[in-house]
């Protein structure tokens, strides 16, 4: 069977992208925030997985208001770098896994998890920064990759106690796949930031330390925390973070392994976090 080996935990800020697609990352503002990447690059080495179950949130790039899923599960066999303004970012193709997918599907649907299924789909920087920041850049990604977007975007938004519920069904889903596979599930997004208003460029180094601590020792408890916290303490962006329960809920009930744990401020606007939990069968 199919099993979840470990959760990784990271920010999506697309000016990181933008800093590795230029060749900026030597500069001593960004050398900061790839610093606390290079311990989990060669981790992700030691620890490549057979299939990344990526949760991220497309930012009005794939979606528009005009079609807002909550859960949107990627199905294809492959996914292409979305042009979010400037052109698509140099970095490969997204290959999926149609069949890990589906089975996901068929599986946290039948949980009464309604999810979106998606045959054709472009990939924006909530996707493909992550997987930058975790594979530097490669002539290939590591592995497929099972994109699942949340909409964090227009209100109403999914729960923290819905992503973590949500989260145990898909690791439910993993684990009666009939095959030997490897897999991750990463949650990605947050920490504080705040793009627009006046709060623009919040940023609360107490509260997103309070909240990875308490995403390691006590998701339950977190996941009942209501929308406006996260509004209120982290920025109107910071309701990304939600997204992390997903993951979170991934992991088996065993307290999990931190291997490695970052915190930085500022890379743009945001706060970056980073996480990776190894699971404790
Ligand atoms: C920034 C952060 C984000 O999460 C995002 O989607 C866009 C911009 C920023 O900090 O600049
Ligand atoms: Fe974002």
């Amino acid at each position: 069977m199919a099993r979840i080996t470990a959760s990784v935990y990271t920010s999506h800020v697309p000016a990181i992208g933008a800093a590795l697609d230029l060749g900026k990352t030597g500069e001593p503002y960004w050398q900061k925030v790839f610093s606390g990447y290079e311990f989990s690059k060669a981790w992700l080495k030691e620890n490549t997985p057979d299939v990344i179950f990526l949760v991220y949130n497309d930012h009005a790039t794939a979606f528009s208001l005009e079609m807002i899923p909550t859960f949107a599960i990627g199905c294809a066999a492959e996914f292409k770098p979305a042009d979010e303004g400037w052109g698509p970012r140099p970095v490969p193709v997204v290959k999926g896994h149609p069949e890990l997918a589906a089975h996901i599907a068929q599986s946290v649907i039948m949980d009464d998890f309604d999810l979106t299924i998606v045959n054709k789909m472009d990939v924006d920087h909530g996707l493909t920064v992550p997987l930058s920041l975790m594979c530097g850049q490669p002539s290939e990604w590591p592995c497929p990759v099972i994109p699942f977007a949340v909409n964090v975007v227009q209100y109403p938004v999914p729960s923290g106690r819905r992503c973590y519920q949500l989260g145990k069904a898909i690791r439910k889903a993993v684990e009666s796949y009939d095959a030997p596979l490897k897999v991750q599930v990463w949650g990605t997004g947050g920490m504080s930031h705040q793009l627009q208003g006046p709060r623009a460029g919040l940023i609360n180094r107490e509260w997103d330390n309070a909240f990875l601590d308490r995403l390691i020792a006590d998701p339950a408890g977190l996941s009942q925390m209501p929308h406006i916290d996260y509004v209120r303490e982290a920025g109107s962006e910071g309701i990304e973070l939600v997204m992390w329960l997903i993951a979170r809920g991934a992991l088996s009930d065993k307290p999990p392994k931190v291997a490695h744990r970052f915190y930085h401020v500022p890379a743009s606007n945001t706060a970056v976090g980073h996480l990776i939990l190894e699971n404790q069968q």
